[in-house]
């Protein structure tokens, strides 16, 4: 759940506020290269996110000890909690950059925020990450409903309510990767291009790195949303199937993390509790189709 919603206009204003604030930034210059922390200091104005804090960075461009240094690069889209583009931890907490508000954090950590890049995706620069596996787990999952062409194929079949209304939450995703993050099963899988190695052959070779690791929570949980489709279920055993590959559903150690930081509040773990009786359902069929 985002600050926004619990403490937005509602916020106590009247607390003691400091005239400025540390920002503790750990920086990266290029994928795989070594990371540093830097501070800076900024001006305290009343509702500022974290976004305003690293605009008025950008536009500073200079540390607490006065040192000219590159802009710090951070990615940012929707503004208000949709897009997922923006997740960084943020205190300790991987969250969206938007929806951190710094009055709420000054209250938890007077005088300073530290940012940090999320810990399981490889560095682009900064805070800014890579997140191609999390798209990746959803191709492998194929997490859509298939479409054979363009053309009108006329109404669908149709979803009870009761139905609609299971599906809604997760239909909630966001592709931020808190869950990620946070899942204790979920490695960093980081692979650096080689010297003279084309585009082709290192996407080729992360795709492979990424098909054999993990799936994560999200995209079982998304699995789950479309095997519940009337059309999606026409697909819902190569999801299952997917699901019991290598990387899949059985590396789960049920340590509930994910549920605990996802900000849609998505029922990761019930997701993954179904997901595992339709994986041993699907067990049984292949014995019996052999
Ligand atoms: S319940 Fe499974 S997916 Fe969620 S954090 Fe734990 S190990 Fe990861
Ligand atoms: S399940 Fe929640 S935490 Fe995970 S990617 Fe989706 S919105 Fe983010
Ligand atoms: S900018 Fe889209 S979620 Fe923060």
């Amino acid at each position: 759940m985002s600050d926004t919603s619990h403490h937005g206009n509602g916020h106590d204003q009247s607390a003691e506020k400091p005239k400025t604030f540390e920002v503790r930034i750990l920086r990266q210059n290029g994928p795989g290269e070594p990371s540093y922390w830097e501070r800076h200091r900024v001006a305290y104005e009343p509702d500022m996110n974290v976004i305003s804090v690293l605009q008025r960075i950008a536009a500073q461009a200079s540390t607490v000890e006065g040192k000219k240094v590159a802009p710090v690069a951070w990615d940012c889209n929707c503004l208000e909690e949709v897009c997922g583009a923006c997740t960084m931890v943020i205190n300790g907490r991987v969250r969206q950059s938007c929806s951190a508000l710094v009055d709420r954090l000054l209250d938890d950590h007077p005088s300073e925020i530290e940012l940090q890049p999320m810990t399981k995706f490889p560095v682009v620069r900064d805070l800014m990450v890579d997140r191609s596996r999390l798209f990746r787990s959803l191709q492998r999952v194929k997490a859509w409903i298939p479409v054979d062409g363009y053309y009108d194929l006329g109404p669908g079949p149709r979803q009870s309510p009761e139905s609609q209304e299971r599906a809604y939450p997760l239909s909630q995703c966001m592709s931020c990767g808190c869950c990620l993050d946070a899942c204790p099963q979920f490695t960093k899988v980081e692979l650096i291009r080689h010297e003279g190695e084309s585009e082709e052959a290192y996407q080729s070779r992360k795709n492979a790195a990424y098909d054999s690791s993990f799936v994560g929570p999200h995209a079982i949980s998304q699995a789950v949303l479309f095997n519940a489709h009337p059309t999606g279920a026409m697909n819902a055993k190569e999801r299952t199937d997917a699901l019991m590959e290598e990387g899949g559903l059985q590396i789960c150690g049920n340590a509930q993390n994910c549920v605990a930081v996802c900000p849609k509040s998505i029922p990761l773990t019930t997701s993954i509790a179904q997901a595992g009786r339709a994986a041993t359902v699907r067990m049984f069929q292949r014995w019996f189709d052999r």
